[in-house]
């Protein structure tokens, strides 16, 4: 049996949105108030797999570390670092890329949707990406990935990977770690569309809302927020086929902590002229301060350079045995 152990990462590609606060940064932040071992990583290696300009790069690094810090991430409780400090990750990244098979690669669908249809052009990194993210994960034992919905298929991989490497080398030393996708708003969608996910490379700046929003702005994009024009149902249920409704309540009910039953027993009945502005509140109260607290942080980058850099220490210290093992039983 391994050790419960959490791991999970975000790509400092620039702006985080409302959807990788409650999809990941919020729920981080419960899992270690749940008391169990956790392991946050910045993958700035994952995020050059696109072009990312060097100076925008280093600032979004610090910014995204910022945000880990202002969302409830302790660096004294968890272990928060940069992926590209800790060298064994692209070490156990290349042994699996040898039991990784190119058609696992071919099927995953963010591969798909991000190389598009010029995929002869895509990086070779962009293509190996689950392998990567499956070495972050290894790499800790780690046996819980709180994850968006998106992400599910990428920690299937990682138990495919997983599971071969027992296999072919006849160990038991991987673990298959569970992806964790619970809670009210795990697939946070567009408040222009809400058949797309929220997401920062989307053109539309109304279509998301950014944590570094101000009060103004992100009261005016839900006021222009998509919506029907039926008052708001008395259970779940009422939601299934109204995309845009359900998104709006499914972010009220995670901004509140609350389920979307909850919210309806209570809303049910509303209009949307109603309930926009009590939304609009809600998250005004929650993420003003997080972005106020990362404003804070960013005025320190040198504090902030010290903490991943202890970080990175306390996660080699995990990292170095497990890599050191996987070689011995490889034969290296
Ligand atoms: P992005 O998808 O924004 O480019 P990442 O790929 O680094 O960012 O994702 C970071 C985390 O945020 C992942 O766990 C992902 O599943 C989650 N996430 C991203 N967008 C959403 C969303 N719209 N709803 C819920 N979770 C999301
Ligand atoms: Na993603």
């Amino acid at each position: 049996a391994f050790k419960p152990r959490v791991f999970s990462g975000i790509q400092p590609s620039g702006g985080l949105t409302l959807g990788n606060y409650l999809g990941a940064l919020k729920r981080f932040a419960d899992k270690q108030a749940d008391g169990i071992e956790t392991v946050y990583c910045v993958v700035d290696m994952h995020a050059i797999t696109v072009w990312q300009d060097p100076e925008a790069l280093r600032k979004q690094t610090r910014e995204l570390t910022a945000g880990f810090i202002a969302s409830g991430i302790d660096p004294e409780k968890s272990i928060l670092f940069n992926q590209s400090q800790v060298a064994e990750h692209a070490q156990l990244a290349w042994i699996f890329n040898t039991v990784a098979r190119m058609g696992w690669m071919q099927r995953m669908t963010q591969w798909k949707d991000k190389a598009g249809k010029n995929a002869q052009n895509a990086s070779l990194g962009l293509f190996a990406y689950p392998a990567l993210m499956a070495a972050d994960i290894l790499l800790y034992h780690a046996t819980e990935v709180p994850v968006g919905e998106d992400q599910k298929q990428h920690v299937e991989l990682t138990r495919d990977i997983a599971a071969k490497f027992n296999h072919d080398y006849g160990v038991d030393f991987f673990p298959m770690p569970d992806p964790v996708i619970e809670g009210a708003a795990t697939r946070v969608m567009s408040l222009r569309d809400g058949t797309k996910k929220m997401s920062k490379s989307d053109p539309s700046d109304a279509s998301r809302i950014n944590m570094t929003d101000d009060a103004d702005a992100i009261a005016k994009k839900i006021r222009k927020a998509k919506t029907d024009p039926e008052p708001l149902p008395d259970t779940a249920k009422g939601l299934e086929e109204r995309p845009d409704a359900r998104n709006l309540v499914n972010i009220y009910a995670a901004l509140s902590d609350q389920t979307v039953d909850t919210v309806l027993a209570e809303m049910g009945g509303k209009q949307f002229s109603e309930f926009k502005p009590l939304l609009a509140d809600l998250a005004v109260a929650k993420l003003s301060p997080i972005s106020g607290e990362m404003q804070r942080l960013m005025q320190d980058p040198a504090e902030i350079d010290r903490i991943l850099g202890r970080g990175a220490e306390r996660a080699r210290e995990i990292a170095t045995p497990i890599l050191q093992k996987t070689y011995d039983i490889v034969g290296m």
